[in-house]
C-alpha cells in the first residue's frame, strides 16, 4: 500500500516533508533502550521489548509512505560484551520477530534480509533467517536490512577475504578491484547507500555502523530514545535531511 501523501494536508513535522522526494534508503542505529527503560526503574530489557515494537511501527510506516530500503542496527557485533540475560532477551525477541514475520511479509510484502555474520547464531535463529530469506526472494517490496552480529569493519574484513579467495581461485584478479567489484563483496550488495543515517538516543557516533555505505550519507541525531521515537520524530529527521547541501565533494550548483 502507497498512501498519497503529497496530496494530504498535514500538520507538525509530516508538513514540512516533500513525500515526493523521499531518500530511496533510510539507516537507524536502534539505540536508546536501555536507558529508556532505567528511567522508569525498569530493567534494561524491558525497553528492548518496547523498542522491538517501535521498529515494527516505524517499518511498516517507512514502507507505506514508500521508503525502498530501511536498514536497522539491531546487534553488533561489539553487543556480545552485555551481560547474558541482556543478550538472552535480545536473541529471544530476535526469534518471535522472525516467528511473525514468517507470517505476515509475504502479505505485507515486505523483503527483508539480515546483515552480519549469523553463523555464530543458534541453529534455530539460523534455520528461521533461512526461511525468511527464501521468503524474500519470492518478494518484490519495500526491503527491510536488519543488522544482527553486524560490525562496519567486519563487513570489509569478510569481503576482503572472499575477494582474495577469489583471486586465489581465479576467479578475479587483484588488478580487476574497484570500489564497485568491492561492494559486491560487501553484505549490502545491490543496495544503494544510506541517504540519510538517523541516531535516536543522544550519541553522536558510528558505532562501527555501515563504515563504508555511510561516506556521503546525512547524519540526523536526536535525544529521543528509540522505544520513544515516533512517526513525527521520523518526518523531523526526513525534513532535516531535505534541506541539506549534499555536494559529494563538489560545489553547489
Ligand atoms: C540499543 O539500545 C539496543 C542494542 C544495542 C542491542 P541500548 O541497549 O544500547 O540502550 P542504551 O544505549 O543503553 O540506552
Ligand atoms: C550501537 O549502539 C549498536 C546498536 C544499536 C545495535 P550501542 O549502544 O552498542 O553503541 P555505543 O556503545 O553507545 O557506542
Ligand atoms: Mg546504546
Amino acid at each position: 500500500m502507497k498512501l498519497s501523501f503529497s496530496k494530504r494536508k498535514s500538520g507538525g513535522a509530516a508538513g514540512q516533508v516533500d513525500f515526493s522526494r523521499l531518500p530511496r534508503h533510510i539507516a537507524i542505529i536502534l539505540d536508546g533502550n536501555g536507558r529508556w527503560a532505567q528511567r522508569r526503574g525498569l530493567p534494561r530489557t524491558a525497553g528492548h521489548k518496547v523498542g522491538a515494537e517501535t521498529f515494527r511501527t516505524i517499518a511498516t510506516y517507512c514502507r507505506d509512505i514508500g521508503i525502498e530500503y530501511l536498514t536497522v542496527y539491531a546487534f553488533s557485533t561489539e553487543n556480545w560484551k552485555r551481560p547474558k540475560d541482556e543478550v538472552d532477551t535480545i536473541m529471544g525477541l530476535l526469534k518471535r520477530y522472525l516467528l511473525e514475520a514468517i507470517d505476515t511479509m509475504e502479505r505485507d510484502n515486505v523483503r527483508l534480509r539480515f546483515m552480519g555474520d549469523m553463523s555464530v547464531l543458534s541453529d534455530e535463529l539460523k534455520a528461521l533467517v533461512d526461511r525468511c530469506n527464501a521468503i524474500s526472494a519470492r518478494l518484490t517490496g519495500c526491503q527491510c536490512n536488519i543488522c544482527i552480529n553486524y560490525g562496519g569493519r567486519a563487513e570489509i574484513v569478510h569481503a576482503a577475504r572472499d575477494f582474495a579467495i577469489d583471486c586465489g581461485a581465479g576467479k578475479v584478479k587483484p588488478e580487476d578491484l574497484t570500489e564497485e567489484l568491492f561492494e559486491k563483496y560487501l553484505y549490502s550488495a545491490g543496495i544503494p547507500s544510506p541517504e540519510l543515517l538517523i541516531r535516536p538516543g543522544g550519541e553522536q557516533r558510528l558505532s562501527n555502523f555501515l563504515l563504508w555505505q555511510c561516506a556521503y550519507a546525512e547524519f540526523y541525531y536526536t535525544d529521543v530514545l528509540w522505544p520513544d521515537f515516533s512517526k513525527e520524530e521520523l518526518h523531523r529527521a526526513i525534513a532535516a535531511y531535505q534541506h541539506r547541501d549534499r555536494r559529494f565533494g563538489g560545489i553547489k550548483k
